[in-house]
């Protein structure tokens, strides 16, 4: 069997690469599709529901498939920096990327809003981290206005790039399953995530660029939000975006147009999930699937679950959610969801930890 070494590599007579393009990658992609098992059940409805656990990347998010295309083509044009605004997953990702192929990378990330793991992460490999005071969408502006004074290749999602690496996610799901699934359920924030699934959906659903169709049909597309960031439920631009789920607490989403044209193409919809919804779907994954994902990214069971019991999604729908980041990236909050759990203090003797074991029994 052939040795996997990235997704540029497994799909690069899909992408936008030569032979002579330099592949900078860290083995991303390939991520696990898990089927739930306990929380069908627990809802009592006839739904197949998979997880696509995007955490399991090098950095721990779906970024990395958008940054490994991102920073590979800004390599082969001859870019020595990169840059970008972030939530934190997009700072850790092109921090990363950039060591990976030996170039520097500026990221603005909100100061005091962006999970610890996150900080952790960039810290590590060593990317010059420019605090703001000021929200995503502030960096995001003066990502865009700096790129024109200053030699840096941007790498948010309006970096078309990134969107061709990510709709990779897409194939892999129709490559697994053996067609595309009813629903596919995501988080938005900026919206570059739902944009390449649609992308990548719409690519193997017809002859494209010498390649037959692989799947008849594209999923219906529903994103979710967090309902104090929500710009596609409210249908107009947010300025003080809050949420508990800092990776998409975002008010100004750049692809604001594609995310729209996804919505319309598929028959879907977007909706807002509260904070509470958000966590109680973090937590349920973890407590009955043993799936840890970091908030966010729990936006897209809560609004599946929703429509399930709502019958928006009908039984017998088969439903792919995109578990986005790693639940490691958020420690705070995971640790702030179980406050009412104390681990029990011992001595270490084999009397006490019998007597624990009995006693939990
Ligand atoms: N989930 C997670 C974990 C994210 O980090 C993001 C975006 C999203 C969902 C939303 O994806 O923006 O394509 O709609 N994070 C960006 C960042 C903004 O800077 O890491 P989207």
């Amino acid at each position: 069997r052939k040795r996997y070494t990235g997704l540029i590599e497994n799909y690069k007579d899909r992408l936008p690469v030569s032979d002579n393009t330099r592949f900078i990658s860290l083995g991303e992609g390939n991520t696990p599709l898990i089927q739930l098992q306990n929380i069908p059940r627990l809802i009592g409805k006839d739904v197949d529901i998979y997880v696509k656990y995007e955490g399991l990347n090098p950095t721990g998010s779906f970024k990395d498939r958008g940054m490994t295309m991102a920073v590979t083509k800004a390599v082969e044009e001859g870019s020595q920096a990169i840059i970008c605004a972030s939530t934190g997953n997009t700072s850790a990702a092109a921090a990363a990327y950039a060591v990976r192929a030996g170039i520097k990378a500026f990221v603005l990330i909100p100061e005091g809003k962006i999970a610890m793991g996150k900080l952790a992460q960039t810290l590590m490999y060593g990317a010059e981290i420019i605090q703001i005071n000021g929200n995503f969408d502030a960096g995001m502006a003066l990502v865009k206005e700096v790129a024109d004074h200053a030699p840096v290749t941007i790498v948010n999602s309006i970096n078309p790039f990134r969107i061709e690496g990510q709709k990779t996610a897409a194939f892999e799901i129709v490559d697994e399953l053996g067609c595309a699934p009813d629903f596919h359920c995501l988080p938005v924030g900026n919206a570059g995530n739902i944009t390449a699934y649609w992308k990548g959906y719409s690519e193997y659903a017809s002859d494209f660029e010498g390649h037959k169709a692989v799947t008849d049909k594209r999923p219906v597309m529903c994103g979710y939000q967090a309902a104090g960031a929500a710009p596609f439920v409210t249908g107009k631009m947010v300025d003080n975006p809050e949420t508990v789920a800092t990776a998409i607490r975002i008010g100004h989403p750049q692809s604001w147009d594609k995310a729209w044209n996804a919505q319309k193409e598929s028959g879907g919809w977007f909706d807002a999930m509260s904070d509470e919804q958000i966590l109680a779907a973090q937590k349920m994954l973890s407590q009955f699937e043993g799936i840890f994902c970091e908030p966010a990214s729990a936006a897209s069971l809560a609004g599946a679950l929703q429509d399930i019991g709502a019958g928006k999604i009908p039984e017998g729908s088969k439903i792919v959610c995109t578990l986005t980041g790693n639940g490691l990236k958020d420690p705070d909050t995971a640790i702030g969801q179980c406050k009412d759990t104390h681990p029990v203090t011992i001595d270490a003797t084999l009397d006490a930890v019998k007597k624990a074991i009995l006693d939990h029994m």
